[in-house]
């Protein structure tokens, strides 16, 4: 099992940096940070990156310190896999602190609250955590084929769920600040759950479940599910009336969804450097000539034009079985061109 890059890590670290002018406590995903913590043992609930109301809950359930690590992690490798070909490749967290508001925030708070729910379930099933275990109701339904497990038992996401709230849901009566980025942000860790939701598509009672267990199989479904709610994510006004409103005036009496992710704030569009502001920009990516998509060199090196270099690779190649038993092999060289932005 592969962790994330380590420079993600580092950056994670650095959750503990100042925050933004005016960005309430809590808001810029500083539990994150937890997923850069030393080994299991070391990652107490004195954690720094967790404020004091989750260190709360973590000294109530410290059986769940391993799964709140995971579910970071897991939700930070999850971002960078769905963004590694765009101009913001989720590394790192940065962002995310000093452009709270936005589409790439909203992102970040759904996976991770997702990912958290996927571990803490994990936990469960797998007998970690006395409040709860895998769902026995179901102990006679569903076969193999349909993806059950854990001997005849599915996976039990209520706990998880309610756990997720819990830890990442501020009461928004302690909140200070804009009250549109707060609302946002409960709303897009909602959005991230509702993926994870057991949901009957209106066929029969059992379906709902099938679904459930379904969408807990695997996480990189839901990070391209969310992916794709970034991509069609709705512009918030800053400013609540009671309840969230879209920003676009025209668009008021279209309903928000709850599985929609909104931002309030536009996005940089991370091309360039910025160490203030903390994007890496895209200077030195490797790009794609020939695609016209996110990944492409035109648009990811924001038409500043790339370079190109060749690069060598030695393989084996024309191998061929010798009576017996081995393998012969020659060696082949290949060139191929990589393109990085200027
Ligand atoms: C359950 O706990 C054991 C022992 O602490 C640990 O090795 C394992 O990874 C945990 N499993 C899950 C799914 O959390
Ligand atoms: C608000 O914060 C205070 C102190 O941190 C805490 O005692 C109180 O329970 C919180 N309010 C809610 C609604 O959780
Ligand atoms: C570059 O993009 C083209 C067109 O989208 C695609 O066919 C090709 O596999 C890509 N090359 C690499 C190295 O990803």
């Amino acid at each position: 099992r592969a962790g994330p890059p380590s420079a993600l890590l580092a950056a994670v670290l650095r959750a503990s940096h100042p925050r933004a002018k005016g960005q309430p406590r809590g808001m810029a995903g500083e539990w994150l940070g937890i997923a850069a913590a030393g080994g299991p043992e070391k990652a107490g609930c004195a954690s720094p990156p967790l404020s004091r109301r989750q260190q709360e809950l973590c000294k109530q359930k410290p059986e769940l310190v391993p799964a709140i690590r995971e579910g970071a992690r897991l939700g930070l490798q999850e971002c960078r896999s769905q963004f590694r070909h765009e101009r913001w490749d989720c590394r790192p967290n940065i962002p995310v602190l000093c452009f709270v508001g936005t589409k790439e925030t909203a992102f970040i708070s759904a996976v991770t609250s997702a990912g958290l729910v996927h571990s803490v379930t994990r936990s469960c099933s797998a007998g970690n955590v006395t409040e709860c275990s895998c769902d026995t109701n179901l102990r006679h339904g569903g076969s193999a084929s349909e993806g059950w497990h854990w001997g005849g038992c599915s996976d039990d996401i209520h706990y998880g769920m309610s756990f997720s709230r819990k830890f990442l849901d501020m009461p928004i009566k302690n909140v200070t600040g804009r009250s549109g980025l707060v609302a946002m942000n409960l709303h897009n860790n909602e959005a991230g759950r509702q993926v994870l939701d057991c949901r009957c598509h209106g066929v029969s009672g059992s379906c709902a479940v099938k679904t459930c267990w379904k969408t807990m199989s695997s996480f990189e479904k839901v990070g391209r599910f969310l992916k794709d709610k970034y991509e069609n994510s709705i512009q918030i006004s800053d400013r609540l009336k009671k309840k969230l409103r879209r920003k676009e005036k025209s668009q008021r009496k279209i309903p928000i969804g709850k599985e929609d992710l909104l931002y309030v704030n536009k996005s940089p569009n991370y091309c360039v450097e910025d160490q203030k502001l903390g994007i890496p920009g895209t200077q030195g990516r490797e790009c794609n000539r020939t695609s016209e998509g996110s990944d492409g060199c035109n648009l990811l090196c924001c038409g500043r034009g790339y370079n190109t270099h060749v690069v060598r690779h030695v393989e084996r190649c024309e191998c061929k079985f010798v009576w017996c038993c081995y393998v012969r092999c020659r060696r082949c060289e290949t060139m191929t061109d990589v393109h990085t932005c200027k």
